[in-house]
């Protein structure tokens, strides 16, 4: 057997050194490095972990892809739209998201699900007893109480435990919670969570069996700890929210197996997590009638159109640098739009305070919402509501000119749907509406959109 080296991991970042160090050469922490115990293979997350697994042999690409093939969908249907189809056998994914926000009713009710056709599931927590998952399961019912269910942290015997079942799912319910033994730091710090997610990744491998981890999310945004997880892993689902609405939105922000973008929305219930099948009413429910500053985007979301209210409020500067706050749009788009309605449509907002909001937490950054946004800062500085029930979109260009944007008519019939009566867009994309129940108002240019919100009422 060759000799392997000894490696030393800093306890902070997870980086590795092959010489010990006073201070980590990565992150500059002092005294954090640890050695890496002998014949361990620090971070590398191949086979042979646990000496259980055979060493792989080189195979025709052909072969390669099956797994593919072999998607299961789990018959949630917005879970499945994030997933890009379904799980994968042998994919290792992270649910991302703040304490609270619902990652371990929706694992246990994946696991419910897969349980009730038969999968072979596992559930395992390092946060919370037996008894208090069991509540949980209770009261989202169905196969929930059923579940197979360990209360572990030492992640050797998560894996030990999940290849004695040959399983379909593991579940591991949080990331931060497990420890692998012989490496020193505590979990949840940067060197047990790479080496814990090494641990799984190689298990999910050959095992072909798909694993989910949970990570929660730091006060900075970050996956605590884990944000170097995001390389390693297949797909990061990332569950977004704010505390006060019930609605969940579910985002996959990194997938090997599918698109990013996509998103899926939920609604907290008393029976746990219950997929929203049209969004668009949700982010437009509490819209208020007849005000100023507010207008309708549809943005894309991954493969689905949706609609959403985006508000805006000017006020005249107190400070010498007027303020600019952009929640939910990108404060550089919010910035050339302000430039390009003053250059191109002369409204003077240049030493206004201006604020944008997108409704419900959502974030959009499809340029298709330009229309909109422009729509609502002109209302708002015009003072005057915009036409009722007219969805804006187009792309603004720095001439002032609007665009055409993609998938045009889909947008157009989820604003029909979703009870707009109007949409206002570039003429030439007008035809993309032939058929559908909504009036059309074309809007070539920044221009003539403050002309359509001065007039009309
Ligand atoms: P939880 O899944 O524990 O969040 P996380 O694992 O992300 O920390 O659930 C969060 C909240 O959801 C919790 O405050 C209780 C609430 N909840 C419901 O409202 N209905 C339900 O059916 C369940 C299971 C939880
Ligand atoms: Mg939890």
């Amino acid at each position: 057997m060759a000799k392997t080296k000894t490696r030393f991991f800093c306890t902070a970042c997870g980086s590795e050194t092959l010489k010990w160090e006073g201070r980590c050469p990565a992150c500059g922490e002092w005294n954090s490095l640890a050695e890496a115990p002998e014949g361990e293979e620090a971070g590398s997350g191949t086979d042979g972990r646990d000496g259980r697994s055979a060493p792989r042999r080189p195979r025709p690409l052909r072969e390669a892809g099956e797994q593919d093939r072999e998607r299961r969908p789990v018959g949630i249907g917005e879970l499945d739209r994030v997933l890009g189809g379904g799980l994968v056998p042998g994919s290792l994914l992270l649910l991302g998201g703040a304490p609270g926000i619902g990652k371990s009713t929706l694992l246990l009710q994946l696991a419910a699900r897969l349980h009730g056709e038969r999968a072979r599931v596992l559930y395992v927590s390092g946060e919370e007893s037996a008894a208090q998952v069991r509540l949980r399961a209770d009261r989202i019912g169905g196969p929930a109480p059923d579940v197979p269910f360990l209360a572990e942290t030492d992640v050797q015997s998560v894996v030990r435990q999940a290849r004695d079942r040959d399983l379909d799912l593991l579940c591991v319910d949080s990331v931060q919670t497990l420890r692998a033994s012989g490496l020193d730091g505590s979990p949840g710090g940067m060197a047990q969570v790479r080496e814990c997610a090494a641990h799984l990744q190689a298990y999910a491998k050959d095992a072909a069996a798909a694993t989910f981890l949970v990570g929660h999310v730091t006060k900075q945004g970050g996956l605590a700890g884990p944000k170097t997880l995001e390389h390693v892993v297949d797909a990061v689902l990332r569950f977004e929210g704010e505390r006060t609405l019930e609605h969940r939105i579910l985002r996959a922000v990194k997938n090997r197996f599918g698109g990013v973008d996509e998103m899926a929305v939920f609604r907290m219930s008393s029976g746990g997590l219950d997929p929203v099948d049209h969004p668009s009413e949700i982010f437009l429910a509490d819209r208020p009638g007849d005000v100023s500053g507010s207008a309708v985007a549809v943005p894309l979301q991954g493969s689905r159109p949706l609609l959403a209210e985006v508000q805006a409020l000017t006020a005249p500067g107190r400070y010498s640098s007027p303020q600019r706050v952009a929640t939910g749009i990108p404060s550089r788009r919010l910035s050339l739009l302000l430039a390009v309605l003053e250059r191109r449509a002369g409204l003077a907002l240049g030493d206004a305070d201006v604020f944008v909001n997108v409704v419900g937490g959502l974030r959009l950054t499809d340029p298709a919402c330009d229309l909109a946004v422009a729509a609502a800062l002109i209302s708002a500085e015009l003072d005057r509501p915009p036409p009722a029930d007219v969805a804006f979109m187009g792309e603004v260009g720095l001439g002032g000119e609007v665009r055409g944007v993609a998938r045009t008519e889909h947008r157009i019939r989820e604003a029909g749907r979703s009870g707009m009566s109007g949409v206002a867009l570039p003429a030439a994309a007008a035809g993309f509406a032939h058929g559908e129940d909504v009036e059309v108002r074309s809007v070539a240019s920044v221009r003539e959109l403050v002309r359509m919100l001065e007039e009309d009422r």
